[in-house]
Formats: structure tokens, sequence, C-alpha cells
């Protein structure tokens, strides 16, 4: 299993690296902050997804490798804002200084801009795909990344920030700020096959809805532990910055049941799969035991 995964890295790196511009000429810097806050580390959890949903139902092929760098791109761009002084104001990211600190906030607006629009760009100018399926994965990337999904999730984010939420307005805001891109990773994945029944394309989003609400929970709870374990502070990042969690609302050990639950239920969506599913399997195992 190893060596599937490695192997999908591996693509999506590669297609990445081609697709971005060197960082040469009158945007020099521009395209220097978006080749950085791509190619500068990174889990490549979603374009993972998106490989194994393909594998899960056909093979993964060259559309595959498009649809992934796109999410990733996405993925990318909602980092650099995420961590900018207006939002999480945030100078790490992958241990190493964020977009912002490494240029300057303007540039990092401007990369996350660029990235987004490069994303959808690759989807449109694909090849040799029937135009029903191209269309869907650009609407599929434009409804869960913009103010239906992601976006949606990052304002109530920032505006509950200090607030105390509901678990229902909780599990709102995680399955918009980060369950749905990792439902459009799954999906995209899917269609870009241009063979997903629509059983199938219902499965693989109840599999992607609950590892996607995991993956967020998770991402809180490591939040707590790398900050308390590791830099022996009494409180993780989002508690000192007011930001409600699943951790902030039920505790670490609920939290971590929750995790464990979703996981299960996540897995159980998978059975009509057969075999085929064992990399989306290995992923979310991934997802739930990640320690960073
Ligand atoms: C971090 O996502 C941000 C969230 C959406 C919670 P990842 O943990 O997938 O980030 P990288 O790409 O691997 O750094
Ligand atoms: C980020 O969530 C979600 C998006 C970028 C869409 P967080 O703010 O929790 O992510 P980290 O912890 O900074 O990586
Ligand atoms: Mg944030
Ligand atoms: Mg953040
Ligand atoms: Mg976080």
């Amino acid at each position: 299993m190893n060596l599937t995964i490695e192997g999908y890295v591996a693509r999506v790196n590669a297609q990445l690296d081609k697709t971005l511009p060197l960082a040469e000429g009158p945007a020099e810097r521009l395209l220097s902050a978006m080749r950085y806050s791509v190619l500068n580390g990174g889990k490549r959890l979603r374009p993972l997804l998106c490989f194994a949903a393909a594998d899960a139902i056909a093979e993964a092929n060259h559309h595959t490798e498009i649809a992934a760098a796109s999410v990733e791109m996405i993925h990318a761009y909602s980092l650099i804002h995420d961590d900018l002084p207006a939002m999480d104001d945030d100078d790490l990211r992958r241990g190493k200084p964020s977009c912002h600190i490494q240029f300057d906030e303007a540039t990092a607006i401007l990369a996350g801009d660029a990235l987004q629009a490069m994303a959808f760009e690759q989807l449109a100018t694909m090849r040799d795909i029937p135009p029903v399926e191209q269309v869907e994965l650009i609407r599929l990337l434009a409804n869960h990344s913009g103010s239906s999904g992601m976006v949606a999730g990052q304002a109530i984010d920032l505006a509950a920030t200090g607030e105390s939420l509901t678990l229902d307005q909780l599990k709102f805001m995680h399955t918009h700020k980060t369950g749905a891109l990792i439902e459009t990773s799954v999906l995209m994945g899917a269609v870009a096959t241009t063979k997903a029944t629509a059983a199938q394309l219902k499965a693989l989003s109840r599999f992607a809805r609950a590892i996607g609400l995991a993956f967020q929970i998770q991402d809180d709870i490591l939040d707590v532990e790398s900050s308390t374990a590791q830099l022996g502070k009494q409180q993780g990042s989002d508690a000192a910055k007011g930001k409600p969690t699943y951790i902030a609302l039920l505790g670490l050990d609920d939290a971590r049941a929750q995790v464990d639950e979703l996981y299960k239920e996540s897995i159980a969506c998978l059975e009509l799969f057969g075999d085929r599913a064992e990399p989306l399997r290995y992923i979310a195992g991934f997802i739930v035991n990640r320690a960073y």
C-alpha cells in the first residue's frame, strides 16, 4: 500500500511542478510565492483521496492528476489566506515561515488569488474528457470551495472566534471549512474517470463527509497536543485565539471518541467497492491516526 500512496504523491507533485510557472520574469515574486506555498511540503491528502477514489471506480489516469493538482492548488491558496494577519495571523506553516512572512502580505494575497484561478484553468484545459464530466469537475470545485463550502466555513470560523457555538453549529463550520474540499477531492477523482455510477458517487460522498469531519476534529486535537506536549503550553493555539473546537466543547476524550466513530462510519460506506477501496481505507486510517 505504501507504494501505491507514494505513487499518488509522486504523480501529483510532478503535475504541480510542471504546471506552476517557473519563478522568473516580471511577476517573479508572485510566481516564487506560489511555488513556495505549493511545493514546500504538505501531506497531499486531498490529491491522495482524489487518486484513491478514481482507483475505487476504474483506474486513475492523467485527468486524475489534473483534478488532484487543482484541488491542491485551492488548498494551498486557502492556507496562504488562512495564515494572513486578518485571519489566523500565523507566522508558521508546515514549520516554515508563512507565505506573508517569507514574502509580504500583498504578495501572499495575490499568490492565493492566482492559485485559485490556475486551479480552474487546469480543469478547463483538460483534453479528451467529455464536456459533461469536465463541466461537472469545474462545478464541483467551485461549489465546494466557494460561498457554499470552504469560504463559508472560513467566514463562520472568523465570526465565531471568541464566541461559543453549539455542537451543531461547530459541525456546520467544520464540514464547510475543511469537509467540503475533502468531499470534492473524492468526488472529482470519481467523476474524472467518467465511469462513476450514481450509487458509487453517493457512497463516496457519505464516506468523504464522515472522514472530512474526522479530519478537522483531528486537526483540532493535534493543535492541543502539539502545543501542550511539545511546547509545554497550557493550551493550544486555537484556544489561545478563542476558536471554537470539539475539544473546547466536549473535551479531548470525547473528541477522540468522535474521530473514532466517524472513521468507522466512513469505512462502512466503502463496502460496495470491495478491494478496490483499499487505498481509500488506508488514507482514512492515516487521517485519524496522523500525528501531524
Ligand atoms: C491543514 O490541512 C489545514 C486544514 C484544513 C485543517 P492539512 O493538514 O491537509 O495541511 P498540509 O497540506 O498537509 O500541510
Ligand atoms: C484551516 O483551518 C481551514 C482552511 C484553510 C480552509 P485551520 O485554521 O484550523 O488550519 P490550520 O490549523 O491553520 O492548519
Ligand atoms: Mg483557520
Ligand atoms: Mg489556521
Ligand atoms: Mg487548525
